[in-house]
């Protein structure tokens, strides 16, 4: 039997409670939801050559790629230099770029490009979206060059409505005559969400938008500590012209332009009018290194900039450049998170690195929550950070962690949090233990007052994944929800404002429920989980509910095993239905490997 009092409440649910948490990790921006289409376009990878690049040559052409001693900027100091021995029309000579595992080509759309140049006699440059397989132009632009000092160029290439949309092709750009030129900021954009310069990709941003999340945590992760301390995430390398940002190893063995840096992870948020929790580096690395007392002070003054950077009107130096960058208008900020899994700190040191951050965030912003992110922190910080990832058994063991949680001390933050079984995406059964999971978060969603699932997103191209289990998966073209994400556009779909009296005798230990009441909208949300491979019979007897239909919502497997993949991308998705509510009490059977949300109609 399962009993709700709708009348009875045992807690607020936060309002802020789901969230995304995000970090560039299994390309997550370059080559994932940054909507650039041109891999390695600073040509920081140089092994071997320039990676990802390819000279190209029709006929007798003849060209050659090698170092380009000089750049458009400070930040791009280098270039590749294109050499083309020989060339002629109908004999081009030129390079072309892979992408990130192929490109996305779809009909009727147009591209938007730009390049540094620095061109010697090469005389117009020939630029074509290319398939790989048959050579056809998909899309095809001229620039003439101008010979001389570097300069930025743009093209932009339209595609025509007979085009197949794919992802195998190419980019190249090639010329008639010989000279030479030197390449640097090669970019390519497809169409993106809400048409923004170097914006996002509409596919994932759609996704994100479904899950309707409350905040957004970034930038990590282990990517907001880098694996040195030379290499932590230096927001101010991450701002204003893409030429003036240098390219940086991240945390997670791959290279990042920075093209997603601090402006646009805050018009993320914007877009998806998302509250940013802005986690600033902590003078902590993944190597261990770390800086404590005075050595910590530009880290501090870092952060301050940061937070200027963020809310500072343009009377503020870095509200001022922040205008200059674009975004005149302050963001609104409540959140800061200072450092990332300080609990794994191999030093010990948060205890003297956290307090600093904390007395002077607070001398100059009190109005910010701060989250420590270890419970060894010898500040007072208004939230942790707890993560956890689990397998489904030992979330079901968890469900209780919460329950009897000190009400009066700070509030928690699962900053991460996962079911990991599946890859390169959750299977259904780690979307039971999600579930599980988030029954248990609702029940305590006063303590528990924000949750994000992390890695959010993974490239499902071999060698695209640094961590298995990732709650979205794509290529250069399509995108899927693994079926823990549909339990989470489920969950943060059907939440009330309250926690209604709930109590359940007789079921199994593999049951679990969460009930929460909207007043306003007189619906009680009613969240079962069996992740039994029985059937589980219940009686419902739920105080104050009116008889008639009610809405399901529900998920199902045979097995634990069945998943989402890029070519099966919508076998587990939640399907809508309705049962009959009768006054008093009545029977419902929620079937063997089972998720389902009732909205019940309340009187
Ligand atoms: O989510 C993947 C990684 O897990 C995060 O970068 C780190 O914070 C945690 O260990």
């Amino acid at each position: 039997k399962l009993s709700v009092d709708t009348t009875q409440k045992t807690a607020d649910v936060s309002p802020t409670l789901y969230g995304l948490m995000t970090e560039e990790i299994n390309f997550s921006y370059d080559g994932g939801l940054y909507a650039e289409l041109i891999r390695n376009r600073t040509f920081t990878n140089r092994w071997p050559r320039f990676e990802w690049w390819r000279v190209v040559t029709q006929g007798e052409s003849s060209a050659v790629v090698e170092n380009g001693d000089s750049g458009p900027s400070e930040a791009l100091a280098k270039s590749m230099k294109l050499v083309v021995r020989e060339a002629s029309k109908g004999n081009e000579a030129g390079v072309s770029n892979d992408g990130y595992w192929g490109m996305a080509v779809r009909p009727s759309a147009t591209y938007r490009g730009s390049f540094y140049a620095k061109p010697a006699g090469v005389g117009t440059a020939h630029i074509r979206l290319i398939a790989n397989q048959t050579a056809a132009t998909l899309a095809e632009a001229t620039v003439a060059l101008t010979d001389g000092d570097w300069k930025k160029y743009e093209y932009t290439l339209k595609t025509g409505a007979g085009v197949v949309p794919g992802k195998d092709n190419h980019w190249e750009m090639t010329f008639t005559q010989k000279g030479s030129i030197e390449l640097q900021l090669v970019s390519l954009f497809e169409p993106t969400f809400n048409n923004r310069e170097h914006g996002n990709r509409p596919d994932l941003m759609k996704m994100l938008a479904a899950m309707h999340p409350n905040f957004l945590r970034f930038p990590g992760g282990n990517y907001v500590e880098g694996n040195t301390l030379a290499e932590h995430f230096d927001w101010k390398k991450t701002i204003g012209p893409l030429v003036g940002r240098p390219t940086k190893r991240t945390s997670w063995g791959y290279t990042s332009s920075d093209g997603m840096g601090l402006l646009e992870f805050l018009e993320w948020c914007e877009d998806l009018k998302m509250e940013p929790v802005l986690a600033i580096f902590a003078g902590y690395t993944l190597n261990g290194e770390h800086a404590e007392g005075e050595a910590l002070n530009p880290y501090i003054a870092e952060a301050l900039d940061e937070i200027e950077y963020v809310t500072g009107d343009a009377s503020t130096k870095w509200g001022a450049i922040r205008a200059r960058d674009g975004h005149p208008e302050p963001f609104k900020l409540r959140f800061i998170e200072v450092g990332n899994e300080d609990n794994l700190d191999r030093s010990g040191s948060y205890i003297k690195r956290y307090p600093p951050f904390e007395k002077a965030i607070r001398a100059k912003y009190p109005q910010l929550k701060l989250i420590a992110t270890s419970w060894q922190h010898g500040g007072s910080p208004d939230l942790v950070d707890d993560h956890y990832y689990q397998t489904p058994h030992e979330f079901f063991d968890l469900v209780h962690k919460y329950d009897n949680g000190d009400r009066n001390g700070p509030k928690i933050f699962v900053g991460e949090w996962a079911t990991r079984t599946g890859s390169p995406t959750p299977d259904f059964g780690a979307a039971l233990g999600d579930a599980a999971w988030m029954t248990s978060m609702e029940r305590n969603a006063d303590l528990v007052v924000m949750a994000a699932y992390a890695p959010l997103f993974t490239n499902v191209n071999p060698g695209g994944m640094q961590w298995s289990s990732d709650l979205i998966g794509y290529d250069a073209l399509h995108s899927y929800g693994s079926p823990s994400y549909w339990a989470q556009v489920l969950f943060n779909e059907h939440l009330g404002t309250q926690v209604a009296k709930s109590q359940a005798e007789g079921v199994g230990n593999r049951f679990f429920w969460s009930a929460t009441v909207s007043p306003e909208k007189k619906v009680l949300y009613l969240k079962l989980v069996n992740a039994s491979d029985r059937p589980q019979s219940l009686t419902l007897d739920v105080t104050g509910a009116k008889a008639g239909a009610a809405v399901t919502n529900t998920m199902h497997a045979a097995t634990w095993y069945v998943t989402n993949a890029i070519d099966h991308p919508e076998t587990i998705k939640p399907v809508k239905g309705t049962t009959t509510v009768t006054a008093g009490s009545w029977k419902h059977v929620v079937g063997a490997n089972t998720i389902e949300v009732i909205d019940i109609p309340l009187k």
